[in-house]
């Protein structure tokens, strides 16, 4: 690969050196299109752990020194939930590409301040869904996309662990907005309806266990469990149609996608009676698609850097956050109610 001259390389810094920002700054120091030159916690000790491992990077423990001491061309922003949209809108007021960790925010209004700010100022405003950018998912998307699938049925997703478990946000706010962008990715659309449930089983504040079911227009239906409590980890999104099911395990690097061409269907031609039919289960191939490896957060970043040089829209943009977000506040509003229908509108 050329050189790149150090004058074309963007300057950039990470926001937020926790457990998912250290990953940022690993993948952005070896990417030759960036010159990573600072980090910025509010920790100190966090900010001095992850700065010897980075020697070379200028540290930061406030965002505001930060904007002004550096000419930065884009930041990217891991820190807690609850800071992003304050940091964000910070950082769009400076002039300053963003990459902003999911949730986009904890509410949808401030998501929608955040996207005509940055159209204002003509800057990227990315939010970080990286299962858009996994490989895996990709593929179950082509897939849906050639048709073989049929009608898609139903869609459900299990994303259960023993921990981590946050003291910022309850169990559905970290991990459902995972899910509910893969199934707007899949399917094309956003639901408009939410049942939840959710509950607290440790001695805390936040919901360590969620069930949500969406409705989308098409009639599809999207049920995720999400918990913080399960001993066994699973990362699973499963797609049932008419001519097939498609399981997506992110736990399996061997087979991290399965086709089961294997459908059912009820035959409209061989009705005995009224209320009676006859089902009709086709066996078929269980087929695992070649992928060619690839990190999600690796495609991420090149996107964001290809979105900021082609003046584009990221595939994930601030509406997909928004989106996100909207649905999120539908779900924590359904669990209030013990899990009655909250129709969602994105007005
Ligand atoms: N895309 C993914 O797969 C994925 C995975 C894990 C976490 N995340 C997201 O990444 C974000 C961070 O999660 P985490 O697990 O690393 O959390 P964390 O608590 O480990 O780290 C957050 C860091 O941000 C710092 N911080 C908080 N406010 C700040 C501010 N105003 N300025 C500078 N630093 C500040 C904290 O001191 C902390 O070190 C969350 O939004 C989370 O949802 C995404």
């Amino acid at each position: 690969m050329d050189q790149i001259s150090d004058s074309l390389k963007k300057n950039i810094a990470v926001i937020g050196c926790g457990y998912w920002g250290v990953n940022y700054i690993r993948l952005f120091s070896q990417l030759a299109q960036v010159n990573l030159v600072a980090i910025c916690d509010t920790q100190t000790d966090r900010l001095n752990s992850v700065g010897e491992k980075f020697p070379l990077l200028r540290k930061y423990n406030e965002v505001q020194r930060l904007l002004k001491e550096e000419s930065l061309d884009a930041v990217i922003i891991a820190t807690n939930p609850e800071t992003h949209f304050d940091v964000t809108k910070e950082v769009i007021n400076a002039g300053v590409h963003v990459l902003v960790e999911k949730p986009m925010t904890l509410i949808s209004a401030e998501s929608k301040e955040l996207i005509d700010l940055a159209k204002q100022k003509n800057l990227i405003l990315m939010v970080g869904h990286t299962f858009m950018f996994n490989a895996g998912i990709k593929k179950v998307k082509d897939i849906l996309k050639s048709n073989e699938v049929g009608d898609v049925y139903y869609l459900y997703a299990t994303r259960t662990n023993m921990g981590p478990i946050r003291t910022d946000v309850n169990s559905l706010w970290d991990l459902a907005p995972h899910d509910i962008s893969i199934f707007s990715y899949l399917l094309g659309e956003n639901p408009i309806e939410v049942n939840a449930i959710g509950k607290v089983i440790l001695n805390h504040e936040r919901e360590d266990v969620g069930f949500i079911t969406l409705k989308y227009p098409s009639g599809v239906i999207g049920n995720i469990h999400v918990s913080w409590i399960d001993p066994y980890k699973v990362r699973q999104v499963v797609v049932v149609g008419s001519q097939m099911r498609i399981m997506f395990d992110d736990m399996s690097n061997l087979e991290p996608v399965r086709i089961f061409h294997k459908g059912v269907e009820v035959s409209h031609h061989e009705q005995i009676g009224f209320g009676e039919f006859k089902l009709l289960i086709r066996d078929g191939d269980i087929v695992v698609p070649k992928l060619n490896p690839s990190e999600p957060l690796k495609n991420q970043a090149l996107h964001f850097l290809q979105c900021i040089d082609e003046n584009k829209e990221p595939i994930s943009d601030g509406m997909n956050g928004f989106y996100v977000v909207r649905i999120m506040e539908a779900i924590q509003e359904s669990i209030h109610k013990n899990g009655l229908s909250v129709q969602i509108n994105y007005e």
